[in-house]
């Protein structure tokens, strides 16, 4: 990859380790060139897949994506098919791409709520990668945060007697409590709104809202988030 000039801004020694991206904008994209909205996704995942590489290169730990949310579903059922389809084809054409670069893949969501295939692909990819020491890809699919606290909360209750409940004992039974919370949660497409992700863990997240369709996106945005991210003040509620 050439080093853009947001590139050089990133301070290599004060990477963020885990990166969350509510990617928005493609049926806007779309709609602006006159395409259909299934083309804005299509163009969507082509940009995950460049920034997923990027984010690799650039020694990142963790980068949850926001692939379909438990709202989601409320979109007519050619666009839900469409992307449940895209995302059974990546997951099988790109296994390649996560080998070669060591990446793990990994699912925070519902799988029950999920076409059963889809579950079993997503299962079988995070089986696949399960021992790659480098980047993890955490797509999140038929995922809400409220929806993750509900289950972290049922798996609790269903070991029978819960001993005193605490901030940690909550956070054991999330999808994937090994996993540090985000640093740093970038939302596309200029819209100010959480929308329901990584509501537990983005607690102390710093937000960075970019402009840009998220199919226009680039590793130079990626770049200037994380130069963003670099600049702020993190107090975790203290001071400093
Ligand atoms: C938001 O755009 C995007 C989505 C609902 C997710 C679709 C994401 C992909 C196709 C990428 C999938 C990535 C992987 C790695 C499987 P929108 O439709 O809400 O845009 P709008 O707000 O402009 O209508």
């Amino acid at each position: 990859m050439p080093l853009s000039t947001e590139m050089r801004l990133i301070d290599p020694s004060r990477l963020p380790a885990h990166i969350g991206i509510i990617m928005d904008g493609n049926g806007r994209w779309a709609r602006r060139k006159g395409q259909l909205r299934t083309q804005g996704h299509l163009e969507g995942l082509k940009v995950a897949k460049k920034i997923v590489k990027a984010a690799a290169d650039l020694g990142i730990g963790y980068l949850t994506l926001y692939v379909f949310s438990t709202e989601n579903w409320k979109r007519a059922a050619e666009e839900v098919g469409f992307i449940m389809g895209l995302v059974k084809q990546h997951l099988k054409a790109e296994l390649a791409f996560y080998r070669e670069n060591r990446i793990r893949i990994r699912h925070a969501g519902d799988p029950g709520g999920l076409p059963p295939d889809i579950a079993r692909d997503i299962q079988e990819a995070c089986e696949d990668t399960r021992t790659f020491e480098g980047l993890q890809v955490i797509l999140a699919l038929n995922y809400g945060g409220r929806d993750e606290i509900l289950r972290a909360v049922r798996r609790l209750l269903s070991h029978g007697e819960v001993p005193a409940l605490t901030e940690d004992l909550i956070r054991q039974h999330l999808d994937n409590p090994d996993i540090p919370d985000p640093d740093l949660i970038i939302r596309t497409a200029g819209e100010h709104r959480i929308s329901n992700f990584l509501l537990w863990e983005g607690a102390y997240a710093e937000y960075y809202i970019s402009d840009t369709l998220w199919p226009d996106w680039t590793e130079a945005d990626l770049a200037a988030a994380i130069a963003a991210y670099q600049q702020r003040e993190r107090r975790f509620g203290g001071i400093s």
